[in-house]
């Protein structure tokens, strides 16, 4: 495609800076990476809740406002996964240049995903949060019955089944919800996390 007619209007638009001054609060990109069933979600709307109490305002990109929306054409081959956390990566990009502290939520299963998405965002945004409860506890509670439509083969490709999840190697914080409630966990993020959107 030829983008040779597109002009970047950026250097005419107020900075990310600006916008963080008006909301007293520094953007980041809170990147959780985890099984299904492994709490990603759970503790991304309870982490909000506990930000906006805090004054910081914050929005959660997840599987139901990107699956069933902008990604609805995407399924769970590698390639759709791929592009599933590129278009995530480029939004989340948008909000934190908005000044809003952005809490992706999504498997991203490799190393690579998660490279991409570190690209994208940049380094210096990304927050990479591994929700690390292990297969055996997450397909224990299976909420969502998908583990066990994924043993008897009815779903393909299912993240730790069928497909890969690869742990990621240096994470900013590392949780396995096994045996914690959500307060334990929040106040884990909490502690790390405040630091670096605070003014
Ligand atoms: S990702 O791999 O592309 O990052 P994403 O987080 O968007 O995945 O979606 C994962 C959710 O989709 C799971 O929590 C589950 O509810 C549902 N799902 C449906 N099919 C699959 C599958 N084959 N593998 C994993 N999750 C699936």
């Amino acid at each position: 495609m030829n983008n040779n007619n597109i002009y970047p209007i950026f250097d005419k638009t107020l900075q990310r800076e600006d916008r963080e001054q008006m909301l007293n609060q520094k953007s980041k990109v809170l990147w959780f990476t985890g099984l299904s069933g492994s709490g990603k979600s759970t503790l991304a709307i309870a982490l909000e809740r506990e930000l906006a109490k805090r004054g910081l305002l914050c929005y959660l990109l997840d599987g139901d406002n990107i699956r069933t929306g902008i990604n609805n054409n995407l399924g769970f081959s590698t390639e759709d996964r791929k592009e599933n956390i590129r278009r995530i990566a480029e939004v989340a990009k948008l909000f934190a240049d908005c000044g809003v502290i952005t809490v992706a939520a999504f498997i991203s299963p490799t190393n690579q995903i998660r490279e991409m998405a570190k690209s994208i965002i940049g380094e210096d945004n990304f927050l990479e949060v591994f929700i690390s409860t292990p297969l055996e506890e997450c397909e224990r509670r299976d909420i969502k019955g998908l583990y066990k439509k994924a043993r008897k083969g009815e779903i393909k490709d299912f993240t730790g089944i069928s497909s890969p999840f690869e742990a990621p190697e240096n994470p900013f914080l590392n949780i396995d919800t096994t045996g914690k409630d959500i307060k334990e966990c929040i106040d884990i993020i909490l502690e790390s996390v405040l630091s670096k959107v605070s003014i």
